[in-house]
């Protein structure tokens, strides 16, 4: 039964008349059912720590998973954690093999695929495959880190420690406590990270042991046209149709430990593998993603959530909406200009319109007023205890902070857009230091176009004088609109006057140059609005921001003892969580209902061969030619509750088995950084069968799937080619 359906039906049954026993009875069960619905809706809510999912697995079996807490976490023996990874330093991955082979999303395997591209191999255009080991390319810088541990270490890191001591001093003691436990843990054995990270503002800390490989090697990965298939325009939307997937293998030593890359490791033996699930799923399958998301905040108070919702998100949107407006409009007139902008653009266009629905979605649940509301219970709450005041002092911090907080959100999104001031920058101090410039120069004018970084300039500049809070304004923008008259003149002197627009210029400097390359007006204009941010802003920033972490530890504890009944799980900090709900559809908008599953159809009625993000590979229209395969699934969506660095996360079925990789969320749904919405709140997975059909139709390296482990069907006739 649909996730909707359930919540529709229990609307009728509340509406049953009120007089008879029978009727008293239905009522006392009909609001018994409504609570439990309650509990039922809210609960697809929550990122859990997997150490401690037993307190979350009967729930999980209620919602349908037949694991159990050892299957999903344990250390004695192997487990679902053993195949989980942290992909770099922000993505997941999960192995597939007892051979090393790991999943993980297109776009996190990207920048790795760009490094192997030149134009005699375009990967990124093209894709790669690898027809056997050997021809594996390794990837210096790329590391996996899998959780061999985790482990509650509060008592040992604030042992002794009193409430009320100087916060200065807990912060040494806690760091040193925090070092002897993670030397102590990574003396374990070879290869190991140890890391203590604070949960609940602090109130908590754990140790995280880690296993880092770092020889990973690419396998595969499908041309963008599929990997990145809808491009910026599908981003964050539903119906999605992105195969975003790309496949590494890890490799060790011949002692299966961690080592550096060399010819000689042979593919990594991992403690487990996810057994592939080919049978899909369907609205209402359980499912739960296995990663690590990267932040959240649920716990704040309602003044970071008005910041965030009516101050902070809607300027950053205008500001980046008038930068891609003018990016858009040069890439859409010239080709090397959408080649240079493309990586550029997708980075603004990706936070943009993340923003544009965590704004509206915080809007629309009424979130900042629902927080005072509780603001002010729980400040009625603590009168007379320890936490008398707390809210209203922050309040008050989160008020003074505000306007140095936003000048220094503007300097972020004004003038560190200006390409030309981080390169001038950046040169200079190149130059201080007496390293080499020639190749900072070429990567950077690979991707540069004078004319977009111009009009950028005028726009961010404009904007900067009428954003930044007055008070704040820095004396070196006032004096430079005085002395040139405006910003468009202020511009052509500088764009005039610089040397850092002439490649060959810059790539002769050296040391020597110094004198005269601080006095070039890029470099001025780049070192005195630093000075501005960095004397004038980021010190009040700081310093408030500590008082606003200490007064959050404090409402945390304070929360979490005035809600005794509420199952509080920690915001997200990139450590190891599991998210569980079902399959899912959602309503948009009155009137239109998203089925959760998307087709090959779907890509096909997308296909248009003169727009770039949607031209699919001729391959894949022949394919579909053949006919009989419209209801191949591509993607899904689900309620599970997920962030940025959940990309590339296991999603997992019942039995704890691979059917998908998780890859986004639907923009109505990106408030759940703040507030989870039940019924907005979706993730985007991959069906892990459309990866298969690319491995074999698209990359023809079905051998991958003979090292692979299979249930709930078979690969046989996908590897002759055809669909399931
Ligand atoms: N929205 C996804 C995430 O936040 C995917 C981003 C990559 N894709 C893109 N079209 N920019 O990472
Ligand atoms: N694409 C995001 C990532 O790279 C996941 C989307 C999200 O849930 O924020 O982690």
């Amino acid at each position: 039964m649909s996730y909707k359906y359930k919540k529709k039906k229990m609307k009728t049954i509340i509406f049953v008349g009120l007089t008879t026993e029978y009727m008293r009875k239905t009522t006392i069960l009909a609001l018994l059912l409504l609570s439990l619905a309650g509990v039922r809706l809210r609960a697809d809510e929550g990122m859990w720590l997997p150490v401690l999912i037993g307190e979350r697995i009967a729930d999980m079996q209620s919602k349908g998973c037949r694991l159990s807490a050892e299957d999903i976490y344990s250390v004695n023996q192997a487990c679902l954690k053993d195949a989980v990874v942290l992909f770099g330093s922000g993505c997941t991955g999960e192995v597939v093999s007892d051979e090393g082979l790991l999943f993980t999303n297109h776009h996190c395997g990207y920048g790795y695929i760009q490094r192997h591209s030149s134009v005699e191999h375009d990967y990124l255009k093209d894709g790669f495959w690898a027809m056997n080991r050997g021809e594996e390319l390794p990837n210096p810088g790329l590391s996996v880190s899998f959780l061999e541990r985790m482990e509650d270490v509060t008592s040992t890191v604030l042992a002794g420690i009193p409430d009320g001591m100087p916060e200065a001093e807990r912060d040494s003691i806690v760091r040193a406590r925090s070092a002897m436990l993670r030397e102590a843990a990574a003396k374990e054995g070879k290869g190991l990270r140890a890391s203590v990270e604070s949960l609940y503002y602090g109130n908590q800390y754990f140790l995280f042991v880690f296993k880092v490989y770092r020889d990973v090697r690419l396998v595969g990965a499908p041309p963008s046209s599929i990997g990145k298939f809808g491009g910026d325009t599908d981003n964050w939307m539903w119906p999605r149709h992105t195969g975003d997937f790309s496949i590494f293998r890890i490799y060790a030593d011949k002692d299966n430990n961690p080592a550096q890359y060399s010819p000689e490791n042979v593919p990594m033996r991992p403690k487990k593998s996810f057994r592939i699930s080919l049978a899909g799923v369907k609205e209402g399958d359980f499912t739960m993603v296995y990663g690590c998301p990267g932040s959240t905040k649920e716990y704040v108070v309602s003044d970071e959530v008005r910041y965030v919702s009516e101050i902070s998100d809607p300027q950053k949107i205008a500001l980046r909406t008038r930068r891609l407006d003018i990016i858009k409009k040069y890439m859409s007139s010239d080709q090397a200009v959408r080649i240079k902008y493309s990586s550029k653009q997708a980075n603004i266009a990706n936070a943009w319109k993340k923003w544009q629905g965590e704004c509206k979605g915080i809007r629309k649940m009424n979130t900042v007023r629902t927080k005072q509301a509780f603001e002010e219970e729980f400040s009625q709450w603590a009168r007379g205890g320890r936490y008398e005041g707390l809210t209203d002092r922050l309040h008050r911090l989160y008020a003074d902070r505000e306007p140095y907080y936003l000048a220094y959100e503007y300097y972020n999104e004004t003038l560190r857009a200006i390409e030309i001031l981080g390169f001038a920058s950046n040169v200079c101090s190149r130059l201080r230091n007496d390293l080499p410039v020639a190749s900072v120069a070429e990567s950077f004018f690979k991707d540069y176009y004078q004319p977009v970084d111009e009009e950028v300039f005028d726009a961010m500049m404009e904007a900067f004088g009428e954003g930044v809070p007055k008070d704040l304004m820095p004396d070196c923008y006032r004096k430079a609109l005085e002395s040139h008259g405006s910003v468009q003149a202020w511009r052509k002197a500088l764009f005039a006057g610089t040397v850092f627009t002439d490649m060959d210029k810059v790539k002769s400097l050296t040391a020597k140059d110094l004198h005269a390359i601080e006095k070039d007006p890029a470099v001025v204009m780049a070192s005195q609005f630093q000075s501005w941010v960095m004397d004038d802003v980021y010190p009040t920033v700081a310093s408030l921001g500590s008082q606003i972490a200490l007064a959050n530890r404090d409402y945390m504890k304070g929360q979490m003892e005035f809600c005794k009944d509420k199952a509080f799980y920690p915001d997200a900090n990139l450590t190891l969580r599991v998210a569980y709900g079902n399959v899912a559809g959602y309503s948009p908008a009155d009137g239109v209902y998203y089925s959760p599953v998307s087709t090959l159809k779907g890509i096909i009625e997308k296909d248009n061969p003169d727009i770039f993000d949607y031209d699919i590979p001729q391959r894949l229209r022949d394919i579909y030619a053949q006919g009989g395969h419209d209801a191949h699934s591509v993607c899904f969506l689900a309620t599970n509750h997920t962030t940025g660095g959940n990309s590339g996360s296991p999603v997992l079925n019942a039995d704890g088995d691979l059917v998908g990789i998780n890859f986004d969320r639907v923009w109505e749904g990106t408030m759940s950084d703040y507030v989870f919405d039940p019924d907005f709140c979706r993730n985007i997975s991959l069906d892990i069968r459309y990866l298969l059909f690319n491995i074999a139709c698209i990359g023809n390296a079905s051998y991958l799937f003979d090292e692979m482990h299979f249930t709930g069907g078979s690969v046989k006739a996908l590897k002759k080619g055809k669909l399931f």
